[in-house]
This record gives C-alpha cells, sequence and structure tokens, in this order.
C-alpha cells in the first residue's frame, strides 16, 4: 500500500517507516526536518506541499505522527503548536478526504497527556486519595497546556471528517515511548534506567510497541470506522488497587510480581512509593486487537535473565532503545 507517514524523521516516524517498508509497503515520509526516512521536506501546515504528496505519490494510507510535541513547549509558542497540530491536521484531513483523493485510512497520533488536567497533574502533591484510573472514557477532558489542547482540537477535527466523509480514522492516544530522561523528574530519586522501567507498570510501551500500534491501526481502519485507543504496556493493576497505589505503591507491585524487589536490588533499583494514575489499554486489546509486546513482566524476565549489565548506558537498555 502506498502510505505517507508525516514526522518521519522523527523518533517514532523513523521506526514506524522502517517497519512498514519491511512489511512491503511504499512509503513516502514528509517532515520539515530531513532524514533517511523522509522523501518531501515541508510541513503538514503547507497544502500544496500536503496535496501534492497525496495526489502524485496515490496514496491509500495516512500515518499522521508528525507534530510539535513536549519538548518544544519550551521553544515554541502557542500560535506555533495550533499552526502545525491543528491547521496541519485539518489540512491534511480535508486533502485525505477531498473528492477524488484515493485516501481510505487515515491513522492519527495523539497522546495519554491530553487526559491530564493540571488538576490530575499535580495531585501527588495534594493528598491524592487513590490513583486515577485512565480509560477512554474519561471526562471532562480539561488538558493542562498548548500540547494537550492542540492535540484534542486535533483529535476533534478526525472525529469532525470522518463523520463528514466516512474516512476511516483511528485515533492512538499513546502513552509515553521517548528515550531521552524526563526533565520533570528533578525530584525522582531513581536513576533514569529505573524511572522507565517502573513506567512500563502504568504509562509507557516501547518506540516499537508505539511503531506496531499504528499499523495495526492502519489495517484495522475500514473495519473500525472511527475510534480512539490508548495505547500503553498493559498494567497488571484493577480499578481496585488505586487506593493502595498512592498509599505504598512497592506492596502493590510486589503482589503481582512478587520476585521483583529481590531482581530491583540486585541493581540497587526501587519502586516510586506512590503511582498516581494507571492508562488502561484494554479497549485496544478488545477492539483493535494491539497489546504491547514489551510490559513490565517482561522487563523484570530480562533483567533476571541478563544479571549483571548494571551500567549499561540506557540507550543500549532494550525498553529504552
Ligand atoms: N515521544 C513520546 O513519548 C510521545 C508520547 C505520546 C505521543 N507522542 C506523539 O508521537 C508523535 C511522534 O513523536 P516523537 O516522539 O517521534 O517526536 P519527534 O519530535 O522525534 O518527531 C516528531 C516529528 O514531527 C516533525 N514535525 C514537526 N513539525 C512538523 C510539520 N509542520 N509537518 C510535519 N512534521 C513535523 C518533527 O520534525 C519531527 O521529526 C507526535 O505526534 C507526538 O505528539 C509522542
Amino acid at each position: 500500500m502506498n502510505i505517507l507517514v508525516t514526522g518521519s524523521s522523527g523518533w517514532l516516524g523513523q521506526n514506524l517507516v522502517l517497519r512498514l517498508k519491511e512489511g512491503g509497503h511504499q512509503v513516502i515520509g514528509l517532515d520539515p526536518v530531513p532524514g533517511p526516512h523522509t522523501d518531501i521536506v515541508g510541513s503538514v501546515a503547507d497544502r500544496a506541499v500536503v496535496r501534492a504528496a497525496i495526489r502524485d505519490n496515490a496514496i491509500r494510507g495516512i500515518v499522521h505522527a508528525g507534530a510539535l510535541h513536549k519538548p518544544q513547549l519550551a521553544t515554541h509558542d502557542s500560535a506555533q503548536f495550533i499552526s502545525v497540530n491543528v491547521q496541519g491536521t485539518m489540512i491534511l484531513l480535508e486533502e485525505a478526504s477531498a473528492p477524488g483523493s484515493t485516501v481510505e485510512r487515515f491513522v492519527f497520533t495523539s497522546t495519554t497527556s491530553l487526559m491530564i488536567s493540571r488538576q490530575i497533574g499535580a495531585a501527588h502533591r495534594r493528598g491524592l486519595h487513590r490513583a486515577f484510573w485512565i480509560d477512554e472514557e474519561m471526562a471532562p477532558l480539561e488538558p493542562r497546556n498548548i500540547y494537550g489542547v492542540s492535540k484534542l482540537a486535533a483529535e476533534h477535527l478526525c472525529r469532525m471528517v470522518h463523520d463528514a466523509s466516512g474516512l476511516p480514522i483511528v485515533v492512538l492516544r499513546t502513552a509515553r515511548f521517548f528515550p531521552e530522561e524526563d526533565d520533570m523528574a528533578r525530584d525522582i530519586i531513581q536513576s533514569d534506567a529505573n524511572i522507565k522501567a517502573n513506567e512500563f507498570l502504568f504509562r509507557r510501551l516501547t518506540v516499537d510497541d508505539a511503531a506496531r500500534a499504528h499499523i495495526v491501526a492502519l489495517e484495522r481502519a475500514p473495519q473500525i470506522g472511527f475510534d480512539t485507543f490508548i495505547i500503553s504496556a498493559l498494567t497488571p493493576f484493577s480499578p481496585d488497587d488505586c487506593e493502595q497505589l498512592v498509599e505504598y505503591a512497592p506492596m502493590v507491585v510486589h503482589r503481582y510480581f512478587p520476585r521483583y524487589r529481590e531482581i530491583y536490588a540486585r541493581r540497587g533499583w526501587t519502586m516510586f512509593d506512590c503511582i498516581d494514575r494507571v492508562y488502561d489499554s484494554t479497549k485496544a486489546m478488545r477492539r483493535l486487537g494491539f497489546v504491547c509486546s514489551t510490559d513490565f513482566g517482561d522487563i523484570l524476565a530480562q533483567m533476571d535473565r541478563d544479571d549483571g549489565y548494571l551500567d549499561v548506558p540506557v540507550s543500549r537498555v532494550p525498553w529504552a532503545s
């Protein structure tokens, strides 16, 4: 299939293009930044570029992963977020659904971050009684920054264009898969690799799984029509755990993984005392047929097998690469 991938020079985009090509697809990458998988150096906010990209290449599927996102909050203003994430998405959707367009499926990379309000984000500092159990039904959505607001607006544009044109569109609210250190982790005592491993319990996935989710969504879009899915490693927790997760999370983790303390101790790793939110990705499992291939249990098993690689740089730690 001829597929247009926006954001093809990015972390997810490069991984995704590679996988799509391995799967036998013809892929056209579009990104303002040149890269090994970028064929068109340009912006989704430029209608002429988008129109030519779709028409000249008889594009049948689009994965829209290109965006300004969290790291750019420090360097770009709100108008730029609106221009790229909202206006750019609208242009792409309009061109994809225009009369004569060959596009028959569309996948939009959204973010779990848009479900985090200012209140949820700061809850752990305010005597939270139970962790937030976050699924696709959560409402109202009150994103705390322009990144979340622009992504939520883009999600609405996806729904609106699907309603008007019937173009199959799948929205993936993806949890974190970035390899960099979290700039919000300053007050966390654990090392970066330790933090990332912990996060697989409730809010992280590998970039490989993120790419695979997009491929499954592309395949399934015509049967699905329109829907929104949280994509994150499957959590072992249930809503019944939410009180204990904020009281003392290590106890809950120990219940599900009795050997975790011993395996962690070999590296001097520890669990977070408090887990304040859990992303529930079971809808993706049920309706999209997608489950992340790496979860916390896999990481523990891997750590158990590969005992002694305490000093492996995080870029080489499998779940961060
Ligand atoms: N990294 C994460 O943990 C994470 C979590 C949730 C959602 N996401 C989403 O996943 C997608 C990819 O993120 P990533 O981590 O690979 O980020 P990235 O910054 O590595 O890649 C994003 C790419 O989008 C490109 N881009 C920027 N402006 C563009 C424009 N006007 N037109 C086309 N492309 C443009 C950038 O040049 C970059 O190559 C983004 O939509 C992001 O919001 C990322």
